[in-house]
């Protein structure tokens, strides 16, 4: 088994977006752009980013961008989120998006990937993320 793709445990993650997929995100061919996944993947990752550094964010890379399967209009795509490491200012975020098809149906994962954001000032630079004890503790109950 690729261990890449093997999920966060459930009690590391938090469930950090959710949305539907709507018609205007397809492609000709009627299935969801890989760019809008991508793109919630990054809003997502984009919060539990800067509720990390307890500021503003950039996003400054993606790892290990993996597309396992499509999404279809009237999906519900969930974002999970876990930060994985920190360093001095930069964090990496393992992100992972799954459906619950036609609304209610079965649930897969469609993609999963790392994000890498760093914590910046009002001017744009890097700035060092602040100890984790004076990050508030948020759970998957309060979005
Ligand atoms: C993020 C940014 C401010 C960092 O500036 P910088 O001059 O490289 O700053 P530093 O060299 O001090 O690096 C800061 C941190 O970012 C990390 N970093 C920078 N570029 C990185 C990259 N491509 N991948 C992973 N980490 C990176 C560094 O390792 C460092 O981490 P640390 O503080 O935890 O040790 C700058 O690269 C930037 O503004 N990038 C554009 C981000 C952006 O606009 N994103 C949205 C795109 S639409």
């Amino acid at each position: 088994m690729n261990t890449k793709l093997e999920s966060t445990p459930p009690d590391q993650r938090k469930a950090t977006t959710r949305t539907v997929a709507m018609p205007a995100d397809t492609n000709p061919a009627g299935d969801i752009f890989g760019g809008w996944v991508l793109s919630q993947m990054d809003i997502a990752g984009g919060i539990a980013a800067s509720q990390r550094a307890q500021g503003r964010v950039v996003t400054v890379a993606i790892d290990g961008m993996s597309f396992i399967k499509p999404v279809r209009v009237g999906d519900i795509l969930a974002v999970y989120t876990s930060v994985t490491r920190t360093g001095r200012s930069s964090m990496d975020i393992l992100i992972e998006a799954w459906v619950r098809r036609g609304q209610i149906g079965s649930r897969e994962k469609v993609t999963q990937a790392t994000f890498t954001f760093v914590s910046v000032d009002e001017n744009g630079g890097a700035l060092a993320l602040p100890p984790i004890d004076q990050v508030p503790a948020y759970d998957n109950d309060t979005l």
